[in-house]
C-alpha cells in the first residue's frame, strides 16, 4: 500500500483530512490552507454557525430513491456540491491544478478554477472533462482583466464568478509568521503578460503598505458594468455577505451570488457565511441562485444551506488537504463523502429531493 494511499485510508471525514494534511505537507503550505485572518474568530463562526442550526425530520417518507442533483445556471450537476476556487495548488501537490481536474473529473463535481493557479487556465480546460467555472481577480490592467474574460469564455467555462471581497489581502498572521512565499519554480501562468511592475513582490503583502501586487482596490461598480457588458457568461458575484449588496449585483446584472467570507481569509469578525445567508435569502427573494461556501464539512452543512436558501455549496481547505495527501484519488474521496453524507441526511430525514430540503427542515 502506497504512503498516500494509507493516509487516505485513515479519513473518514472531511475533518480527518485537515490532521492528515499537516502531517504530508511542509508547514508553510499547511497554515496557508488552514490559516484564517486575524484572530480566527470568523473561521470558528463558519463551523458554529452549522453546529447550532437543527434539523427536524419527517417520518415515513418513502426515501428509496435520493435524487440530489440540479441544474444551475445551465450547469447541469449529480450534487449541490462544487470545488471552490482556491490559488496555488502546486504548493499541495506536485502536479497542482492538472490533479486537481483529474479529481472534479472522477468525482462529477463542477470545478471553480481560480484565476491564481498555477497551471494555466487553458491547460486545466482541456483536462477537464466537462466545462470549468472561472474564478476572476481583477487587476488594475482592466485591458488585462477583459482578456481574461475572453480567456475564460474561449475556454469554453460555464460561468464567470468575480471575486469581490479582496481589494487586498487579509490579516493573515499564520501566512506571515510561516514566512509564506511561493517558492521558486511555482509560476501563475493566468497572469503573464501583466506588465512585470504588476507582478512584483510577494503575493503576500510585506512592509508598510496594505497592497499585493495582484490584487485590485481599484474595482468599483462602473467596473462591474462594463465586465457585464462584456460577457454573455453567468456572472456571479463571489463574496456577498449583506442583502444590501446583493440586492445591489443582482440589478447590476449578476445571474448568480455566492454567500462567503472568502473562507474567513480576508477580514476577521466578520459573521458566519450561513449567518449571512440568513440576512440574503430572504432580501433576495430567489431573484438569483445563492451559492454558499465556508465551514461545510457535512452533508447536514449542505442540507442547512439548501434549507436557508442556497442552491448548493462550494467546499475549500477539505478538498485540498485531501490533493495533498491523495491527489486525484484524495479530491474523489472528499467529494464522495460529503455527497454520501447528503444523501443518508435527505433520507433521515425524509426529504427525497432537493425541493423537499427547504425551511421546513430546521428545527
Ligand atoms: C488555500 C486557499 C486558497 C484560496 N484561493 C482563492 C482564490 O484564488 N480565489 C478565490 O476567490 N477564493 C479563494 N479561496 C477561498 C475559497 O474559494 C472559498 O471561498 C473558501 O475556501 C471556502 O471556505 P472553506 O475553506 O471553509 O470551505 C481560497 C481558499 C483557500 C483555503
Amino acid at each position: 500500500m502506497s504512503p498516500a494511499t494509507s493516509l487516505l485510508d485513515q479519513a473518514v471525514t472531511l475533518s480527518d483530512f485537515e490532521a492528515l494534511a499537516r502531517q504530508a505537507l511542509p508547514h508553510m503550505a499547511f497554515e496557508y490552507i488552514a490559516g484564517g485572518a486575524g484572530d480566527e474568530w470568523t473561521l470558528r463562526a463558519n463551523r458554529d454557525a452549522f453546529e447550532r442550526t437543527l434539523l427536524r425530520p419527517r417520518a415515513l417518507v418513502d426515501v428509496s430513491n435520493i435524487d440530489t442533483s440540479l441544474t444551475l445556471l445551465g450547469t447541469h450537476m449529480p450534487f449541490p456540491i462544487l470545488l471552490a476556487p482556491c490559488a496555488y495548488n502546486k504548493l499541495f501537490h506536485s502536479e497542482g491544478e492538472m490533479e486537481t481536474v483529474r479529481g472534479a473529473n472522477l468525482s462529477g463535481a463542477t470545478l471553480v478554477a481560480s484565476t491564481a493557479s498555477t497551471v494555466s487556465l487553458e491547460e486545466m480546460a482541456a483536462a477537464s472533462n466537462k466545462p470549468l467555472w472561472f474564478q476572476l481577480y481583477t487587476s488594475r490592467d482592466r485591458e488585462f482583466t477583459w482578456d481574461l474574460v475572453r480567456r475564460a469564455e474561449e475556454c469554453g467555462c460555464a460561468a464567470i464568478c468575480v471575486t469581490v471581497d479582496v481589494s487586498v489581502r487579509g490579516m493573515r498572521d499564520r501566512d506571515t509568521r510561516a514566512q509564506f512565499d511561493l517558492p521558486a519554480g511555482i509560476e501563475r501562468p493566468n497572469f503573464r503578460g501583466l506588465s512585470p511592475e504588476a507582478l512584483k513582490g510577494n503575493p503576500r503583502a510585506t512592509g508598510r503598505h496594505i497592497y499585493s501586487p495582484n490584487l485590485d482596490p481599484s474595482f468599483t461598480w462602473a467596473d462591474l458594468d462594463e465586465m457585464r457588458r462584456r460577457t454573455r457568461l453567468p456572472l456571479l458575484a463571489k463574496g456577498v455577505l449583506t442583502a444590501a449588496d446583493a440586492l445591489r449585483f443582482v440589478d447590476a446584472g449578476c445571474d448568480g451570488l455566492i454567500v462567503s467570507n472568502h473562507g474567513a481569509r480576508t477580514l476577521d469578525t466578520l459573521p458566519a457565511a450561513l449567518d449571512a445567508l440568513r440576512e440574503i435569502a430572504p432580501a433576495l427573494a430567489g431573484r438569483a441562485p445563492l451559492l454558499l461556501d465556508g465551514g461545510v464539512l457535512r452533508g447536514t452543512d449542505v442540507v442547512k444551506a439548501l434549507a436557508l436558501g442556497a442552491s448548493a455549496v462550494l467546499i475549500g481547505r477539505p478538498y485540498l488537504y485531501a490533493l495533498a495527501i491523495a491527489g486525484a484519488a484524495g479530491v474523489v474521496r472528499c467529494v464522495d463523502m460529503l455527497q454520501r453524507e447528503l444523501e443518508m441526511s435527505m433520507a433521515l430525514l425524509g426529504r427525497p429531493d432537493l425541493a423537499s430540503v427547504d425551511a421546513s427542515v430546521l428545527w
